[in-house]
């Protein structure tokens, strides 16, 4: 049975006593798991508790963005070290909200997403098209801009440790989620440019108004291989049923 990843980006949202909170309402619902990987990113400040109180469990704590570089003049920002000395095996890179909200460039991302890897963590590199990119019929031009940044600064075998997140930004917070066969055109096409090109991907993660109602068929679709959700992963009840549908 493959693994079917449930990601958790609870963005800017919870402080750390509510993270604390939430990640012990869940921990109790992943002492049996046999394919549900459960993988939390909560904001850097509450990484240290959160990552306490998974200690010794199968549930993983990561980053919602990291530095590319690995250390220096470089304010504001967090490097893998860093994440490492608190137990973070990954970060998210290249989230709609980096790219369209703060500016980041699809080679800054892709300089992040890079550095994360070659310093140990696993980087969930996050594409997708906005509303009028997909009305123009631009969605695969647009993603393979996105892909390609990172593909001109990898060796094709690191891709096998990459992981993809599809997330349309029309659907991200907007309880708009793209329909089965949107995300199977667009997971296929993300699939076969990276066998073709480098190397096929660790895991391909759709994400955008994922729910308990949604998860389950979005999982059957070929090539999705878990969901990277928001709002739906910040009440305890909604993350243990989504955990409950990937363990199935
Ligand atoms: P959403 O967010 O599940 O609230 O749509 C997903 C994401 O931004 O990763």
């Amino acid at each position: 049975m493959t693994n079917q990843f449930v990601v958790a980006n609870w963005k800017m949202n919870l402080t750390a006593a509510e993270a604390s909170a939430l990640t012990q309402e869940i921990l109790p619902s992943c002492s049996n798991l046999s394919r549900a990987q459960v993988w939390l990113a909560p904001s850097d400040t509450s990484i240290p508790s959160v990552s306490q109180i998974i200690r010794g469990s199968p549930i993983q704590v990561g980053a919602q963005n990291i530095c590319g570089e690995p250390k220096g003049a470089f304010t504001g920002e967090v490097s893998a070290t860093m994440l490492k000395e608190f137990g973070c095996t990954f970060a998210i890179t290249g989230h709609s909200e980096r790219r369209h909200v703060f500016g980041e460039s699809d080679l800054a991302t892709a300089k992040r997403a890079a550095g994360c890897l070659q310093q140990g963590l696993t980087p969930i590199f996050c594409i997708g098209e906005l509303l009028e990119e997909r009305q123009r019929e631009q969605t695969e031009e647009v993603l393979y801009r996105q892909l390609s940044a990172l593909m001109k600064i990898l060796e094709p075998q690191e891709f096998e440790n990459i992981m993809i997140a599809y997330e349309p930004c029309w659907a991200i917070g907007t309880g708009h989620v793209a329909t089965l066969e949107i995300i199977e055109e667009v997971h296929s096409f993300i699939f076969s440019t990276l066998k073709t090109e480098m190397t096929a991907p660790k895991a391909i993660l759709y994400g955008g108004s994922v729910t308990p109602e949604n998860f389950g068929p979005i999982l059957k679709v070929k090539h999705v291989d878990g969901g990277l959700v928001g709002g739906a992963s910040l009440k305890a009840e909604s993350i243990i049923q989504l955990i409950r549908i990937a363990d199935a």
